[in-house]
């Protein structure tokens, strides 16, 4: 399809500019006062678009504010142990990211003097700054005119210009880069990228936009058409891939056996329960055991001890990347070995910890929604 036909990215200034008033306006009365916006700081600016990934405002906010308590400025943050930046990180989910932030603020103070750059080029090499995070710091920080399109502003700009095509698609991520590159003002382009923000998260909305209170519905070409409950066009997601693991609550004396994983890969670094692969694709490289029968030689490798494993207790689901995961949970009982843990296949540490201090580990979200449900059901494990 041509870009004519797709959509109308070729407005003249003129519209342009009433686009930039009308939401100018609109943004002084309507824009959303969240905790990272105001001075511009540029530290605070990173840290909110960090934790911003993925993940909503209003799960954000109380992590924000934690967050800024524990490491109020980059040298804090850089000079923190790496266990300490994911503990205070725990529950937001995204663990990349959080490491990209801590990697991103040694750099900062190793490589710039501790000063959050401002240029595009030196903003872009930081680990874990795309496209999208450049244009956030650079326009919320710094002012600087350069674009962002996300979630709420690519839905917005494609209604906007009423462009038809599967937004996921390279060419309209291109076209809406460059429409947005077009629309961001010479100066005020912090405030104007936060508005297109705001209008799409409050206004312009993905199910039933409110255009009759939309400070741009004179100038959009999808209400014009009528086509606005019908764009963004977004192709279906592939379908996830399943995956089946086992994980073992290995108890002695009142205590579980817990494994460290090795510093790289999915979950790197975390802490969790003794863990195979039973099925399907195997995101995290798990050691991979035939069924129930074999839970018990899995441990072992996994951990040095001989245990005797019980039957399943309950299954948990998660998500993570790509995949879906299905965890049967079994309990099991050390039988030999259990005095000193060794860690093997892919583990770099193994140890008994008491239900109570689990808790205190960088425990990855899976191992984290068991050690709840331990610390609330303790008689489930006695078999
Ligand atoms: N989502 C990503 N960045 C955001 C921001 N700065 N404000 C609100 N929502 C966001």
């Amino acid at each position: 399809m041509s870009s004519k036909k797709a959509g109308r990215l070729d407005r003249s200034e003129g519209w342009r500019d009433s686009v930039r008033e009308c939401l100018a306006a609109w943004y002084d009365e309507h824009g959303r006062d969240l905790p990272w916006r105001g001075e511009g700081d540029p530290y605070r600016v990173l840290l909110s678009e960090m934790m911003l990934v993925q993940t909503t405002v209003a799960a954000v906010i109380p992590y924000f504010a934690r967050f800024l308590e524990r490491f109020p400025d980059v040298q804090s943050l850089a000079s923190a142990p790496e266990a300490d930046v994911l503990k205070s990180w725990e529950g937001l989910g995204y663990y990349r990211r959080a490491r990209q932030l801590h990697a991103a603020a040694k750099v900062i103070v190793e490589r710039h003097a501790g000063t959050i750059p401002a240029d595009v080029d030196t903003v872009r090499a930081l680990p874990g700054v795309g496209r999208y995070m450049a244009g956030a710091i650079l326009s919320f920080a710094f002012d600087r005119p350069e674009p962002i399109v996300e979630a709420n502003t690519q839905r917005v700009l494609a209604r906007l210009l009423g462009w038809t095509e599967d937004v996921r698609s390279s060419r309209s991520r291109e076209r809406l880069w460059e429409a947005a590159g077009r629309l961001v003002p010479e100066t005020g382009a912090g405030r104007f990228n936060q508005s297109l923000m705001d209008l799409g998260a409050t206004v312009c909305t993905p199910k039933a936009p409110a255009c009759l209170i939309c400070p741009l519905a004179a100038l959009c070409e999808a209400r014009r058409q009528g086509i606005q409950d019908r764009l963004p066009v977004v192709a279906p997601k592939p379908a996830p891939l399943a995956v089946a693991e086992a994980s073992i609550l290995v108890e002695r004396s009142g205590e579980l056996l817990v494994v460290r994983r090795e510093e790289s890969g999915l979950w790197a670094g975390f802490w969790e329960f003794p863990t195979l692969h039973l099925e399907g694709a195997n995101p995290a490289g798990r050691p991979a055991v035939a069924g129930p029968m074999d839970l018990a030689d899995g441990v072992m490798q996994l951990t040095g001890v001989h245990v005797q494993v019980g039957p399943e207790l309950r299954t948990l689901t998660y998500g993570v990347t790509k995949h879906r995961v299905l965890v049967r949970v079994h309990p099991a009982r050390a039988v030999s070995g259990a005095d000193r843990p060794r860690p093997g296949s892919g583990m770099t540490d193994a140890r008994w910890v008491a239900p109570a201090d689990l808790t205190a580990l960088t425990l990855g979200s899976p191992a984290r929604k068991l050690t709840r449900w331990i610390l609330e059901n303790p008689e489930k494990l006695g078999w």
